[in-house]
């Protein structure tokens, strides 16, 4: 975004910063009865054969692996960042300070979603399974290049204050907590898209035009490394919900089950980002048309 420097960062991230206790969680537990995840991420509500209880449960389960997914992705953001940071270890300080920080944010991130998972255990029935090791995927990430993960990394940091601004502010019957974890977690995400964009845009300028067309081809594996991940997620999701609720269904209600989740497991971490005019324009400056084809092609394929 034009206008918005490394110092801006700084004075952004000194105001917008929180403490997980104090002003978070504030001695809160979760409510069962409550919705937390909007039914614009969960898309339960499109379920109409299940009855109002539930939906509300498969979107909780939703909502736990929401939180899950936030703490494992940025396992591999601070990692990322951190090793950035040596580009400015001997020159731009104020960069330096910047980019720390957002590490920082990010491992403060980690520990909040760390803490949220095991609130929810207690209060759910036993069985939910969150599959993938946040170190092993995040080591598979940092096989691919630098371009290729600060493209991922910036889709990520944009959908999550989308997802805030667009479909949980709004909604009036979400839990309180859910509402303030994802309210000032989005706060700390601002500056983070802003230097992903800077850091971007500096590596890209590094790269000969062949070295930028493999790291497309990067960014598609990464895509549909992303793209396994939830297919295995949403499968595990579902039966969970169907071992729990054993609700009265015949396989297509099931199959239906089975695809709305899929679909909205793809539209939270997938489509939510990479449809997002911010993420086009940057991406669109840095890559010529037929790449770009290139990529809206590989994401046809897993729409
Ligand atoms: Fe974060
Ligand atoms: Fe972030």
């Amino acid at each position: 975004m034009e206008g918005y420097d490394y110092a801006k960062c700084i004075e952004i991230s000194k105001r917008a910063r929180w403490d997980i206790d104090k002003d978070v969680i504030r001695g809160r537990e979760f409510d069962l009865s409550q919705k937390f995840l909007p039914d614009g991420l969960s898309k339960v509500d499109q379920l109409d054969f299940l009855s109002g209880e539930e939906r509300k449960f498969l979107s909780q389960i939703q909502s736990r692996t929401y939180a899950n997914m936030f703490g494992f992705v940025e396992r591999f953001i601070v990692a990322k960042i951190l090793e950035i940071t040596r580009g400015h270890w001997l020159g731009d300080q104020v960069a330096l300070e910047a980019l720390v920080r957002f590490c920082d944010e990010e491992l403060k991130h980690q520990e909040l979603f760390r803490r949220i998972e095991p609130m929810l255990a207690v209060r759910m029935p036993e069985g939910y399974r969150f599959l993938h090791q946040p170190d092993a995927v995040a080591a598979a990430v940092l096989q691919k290049c630098t371009w290729a993960v600060l493209a991922l990394i910036l889709e990520i940091e944009l959908f999550t204050q989308e997802h805030y601004r667009q479909s949980i502010e709004p909604d009036e019957s979400l839990s309180p907590l859910f509402k303030d974890i994802f309210f000032f977690h989005m706060k700390e995400e601002t500056t983070h898209a802003l230097m992903d964009e800077l850091e971007w845009a500096l590596e890209d300028k590094k790269l000969t035009s062949t070295e930028r067309d493999r790291a497309i081809d990067e960014l598609i594996e990464l895509v549909a490394a992303v793209d396994g991940i939830l297919q295995a997620q949403s499968k595990a999701d579902v039966d969970y919900f169907l071992k729990v609720r054993s609700p009265q269904l015949g396989k297509g209600e099931i199959d239906r089950i089975r695809d709305g989740v899929l679909k909205a497991y793809r539209w939270q971490y997938i489509f939510s980002g990479t449809e997002l005019p911010r993420f086009r324009t940057v991406l669109g400056s840095l890559i010529t048309e037929a790449q770009g084809k290139r990529i809206n092609n590989a994401l046809e394929l897993i729409r």
